[in-house]
Parts: structure tokens; sequence; C-alpha cells
């Protein structure tokens, strides 16, 4: 198998091997969204976690991968977002307390870089407080400012835009395109309804 630019050979999993030694790591189907709200919004209290609606997480669902025991016992999860191309997003990785220090989380991070993988993305960011965790899988420490496409995301509605704790990681080559803006639109940018009777064609 060639070795990825994102994932090593030793990194690079397939569905068996998560298989192995508990985890189980799978695509998140809708039911799991309760599960994956409860849990994320447990640790988003203290900024460990940044808030998901559950309706947010329904409407991105697609993006998110869960860890189950092999009796299927929710453990944790993890989303992958696109930015495009030139960047993808790891978001709301986490295992249960009880549940942590097994491989879960590992797991859960090694099945978000080989989708980010099959999807072409050349580099995989993430914000977080515990660099350590993400070093063990190739991610190394960045100045925020390298990724706008982040920080017009989140950052500038984030109530910690200027207390923020966070580092920001990126694995892979820094992008050199951005595709998103400040989200406060100008008036004149605003697409006009036409007047005027619709063809009944329509
Ligand atoms: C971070 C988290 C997802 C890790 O999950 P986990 O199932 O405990 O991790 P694993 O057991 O798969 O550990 C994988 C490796 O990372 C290491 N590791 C785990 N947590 C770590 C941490 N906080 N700091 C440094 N290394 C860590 C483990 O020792 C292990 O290393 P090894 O392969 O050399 O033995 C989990 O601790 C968690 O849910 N934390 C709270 C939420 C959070 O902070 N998420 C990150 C937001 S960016």
């Amino acid at each position: 198998m060639p070795t990825s630019p994102l994932l090593t050979a030793s990194e690079s999993t397939a569905s068996t091997r998560l298989r192995q030694g508990g985890a189980v790591v799978r695509k998140a189907k809708l039911p799991d969204a309760v599960n994956v709200f409860e849990l994320v919004n447990s640790l988003s209290g203290d900024g460990t976690l940044l808030r998901r609606s559950y309706a947010e997480i329904c409407e991105n669902v697609r993006d998110f991968t869960v860890a189950e025991s092999e009796s299927g016992i929710f453990l944790g999860c993890g989303a992958l977002h696109l930015y495009g191309p030139h960047l993808a997003e790891v978001r709301s990785i986490v295992v249960k307390p009880e549940a942590k220090g097994q491989g879960a989380g590992g797991r859960l991070l090694r099945a978000l870089l080989e989708e980010a993988e099959e999807q072409k993305v050349t580099a995989v960011c993430l914000f977080t407080r515990i660099p350590d965790f993400f070093f063990h899988f190739g991610f190394r420490i960045v100045d925020r400012t390298t990724l706008p496409d982040k920080i017009y995301k989140d950052c500038q509605t984030c109530p910690r835009l200027y207390a923020c704790d966070e580092v920001a990681m990126v694995r892979g080559p820094l992008p050199k395109i951005a595709v998103l803006g400040p989200s406060r639109i100008a008036q004149p940018e605003l697409v006009k309804l036409q007047t005027g009777t619709i063809p009944p064609s329509c």
C-alpha cells in the first residue's frame, strides 16, 4: 500500500484493524446525534470543546465518526469538517471519562485522518489545549493566523476571542488559500429577488 501524505504506513488503518482491542469506529448515523450532543456539551462549559447545538449536530452528522464497544455502547466521537481540498479540521473529539486511555481516542483520530486522506485533503488542523495528545499523530503547533478559514468559521464569534488558551495545530503543509471571509455581509452584496411574474414552466 503506498504511504499517504497524511497517514504514515504504521498509522494507516484498515477498518478491520480498527476493530482490534475493544473500541470499534464507524461513521455516525442520525440516532447517534443525541449521544454526541450530550458528550460534546458535557465538556463545552469549561471551553474544552466548542458548544454544538443538537440541530447543528444533526445537520452535520455526516462529519462525525463514533467509537463504540463491541456490544454497541457509545464511547466517544470526533468530527472532520471540510473547508476544501486545502484544509479540513478535526472537531469535537472526545471519549467518555470511563473509556479514556484504552485507545478509542486514537482510533477516532486515525479514522478522521483516513477520511481526510480519502477526500484528498492536503492539511488537517485543530485548536486544542492538549497538544501532547496530537503530537502522537504528527500534528505540529503553528501560528493561528496561518489558518484564516478556522478563524473566520469559529474564532470571530467566540467569546474567548481575545482570551484564547488553545494552540493551533496542523498536520500536512500549511494551506496557501482560504475560502472563508468576515461573516458580516455588506448590504450591496445581498442578492435582491427579481420582481415580476414567474413563468408557468418553473
Ligand atoms: C483526548 C482524548 C480524546 C484521548 O482519548 P483516549 O481514548 O484517552 O486516547 P488513547 O487511549 O487513544 O491515547 C492514544 C495515545 O495518546 C496518549 N494520550 C491520551 N490522552 C493524552 C493527553 N491528554 N495528553 C497527551 N497524550 C495523551 C496516550 O497515552 C496514547 O499514547 P500511546 O499510544 O503512546 O500509548 C480524551 O482524553 C478526551 O476525551 N479528552 C477530553 C476532550 C478533549 O480534550 N478533546 C480534545 C479537544 S481538541
